[in-house]
């Protein structure tokens, strides 16, 4: 997987992702972090990347042409056409399933904008993909991009050590995970559940699978909606 980050603030970026696991997969080379500073695409002489919106409003736009540029030097490298993704509060929710699916891509490119926004025409040019991290505003797109790689790359075969652990937990099934205790066996005066210490691998998974359930219907009713329960998963919930 080969990541292209168009953006003004490349460094954000690099520091946000070259720690802990997401560090390690790079460091290792089964995902690749490029970015490229739109600035270094400006055509004006104080590499000045944006201007006044033409009809007034408050701010400024970005420049349609420094974005082409950045996108072309990436188009040309890999030598084809790739996926665009566009951070945008307007976009698609991103979402495990929306993970999933970028997660087999080759190459992504991720387009960050910044001030009111960018020259609707580069926009219609090269974006693929709108996509939203949720319904709040940021100042930018390099938090979201930073989230969406994240999300990604830990679905990259090798990223996480554990292979199970990407399949089985939250949100693949519509399900929460169960919770989870170390040692000590009490800790405040709270004890670890006793099946979880008993050895019984069968017991152990049914006490976790009651629990994923319970969680979701208490936090996630909306999730439990979309879940495959059988009839005694629904028995157990009394529904
Ligand atoms: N840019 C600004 N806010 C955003 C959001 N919520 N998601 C994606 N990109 C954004």
């Amino acid at each position: 997987m080969n990541y292209h980050v168009l953006t003004l603030f490349p460094q954000m970026i690099v520091d946000g992702l070259n720690t802990s696991i997401i560090g390690r997969a790079i460091e290792n080379g089964l995902i690749s972090l490029n970015t490229v500073d739109i600035r270094d695409f400006s055509t004006n002489k104080h590499k000045k990347v944006d201007d006044y919106p033409y009809g007034g409003g408050a701010g400024m736009v970005m420049q349609a042409e420094p974005v082409y540029g950045a996108y072309e030097a990436v188009a040309e490298k890999i030598g084809r056409k790739p996926r665009v993704v566009f951070l945008t509060p307007q976009g698609r929710v991103f979402n495990q399933e929306i993970a999933q699916e970028l997660a087999a891509e080759e190459d992504l490119v991720f387009l960050c904008g910044h001030y009111e926004g960018i020259d609707e025409r580069v926009l219609e040019e090269i974006v693929t993909d709108n996509i939203s991290i949720g319904d709040y505003v940021l100042t930018g797109g390099e938090l979201p991009a930073m989230v969406m790689i994240d999300a990604i790359s830990r679905l990259v075969p090798g990223v996480l050590n554990n292979e199970v652990s990407a399949e089985f937990e939250s949100f693949q099934d519509n399900l929460l995970e169960y919770p989870q205790y170390s040692r000590p066996v009490e800790w405040m005066g709270k004890k670890v559940p006793e099946v979880l210490m008993s050895g019984h691998h069968g017991n152990v998974e049914q006490w976790r699978h009651e629990q994923s359930l319970l969680r979701t219907a208490e936090r996630r009713p909306d999730l439990l909606e979309k879940a495959e329960l059988t009839k005694k998963d629904r028995e157990f919930l009394g529904r």
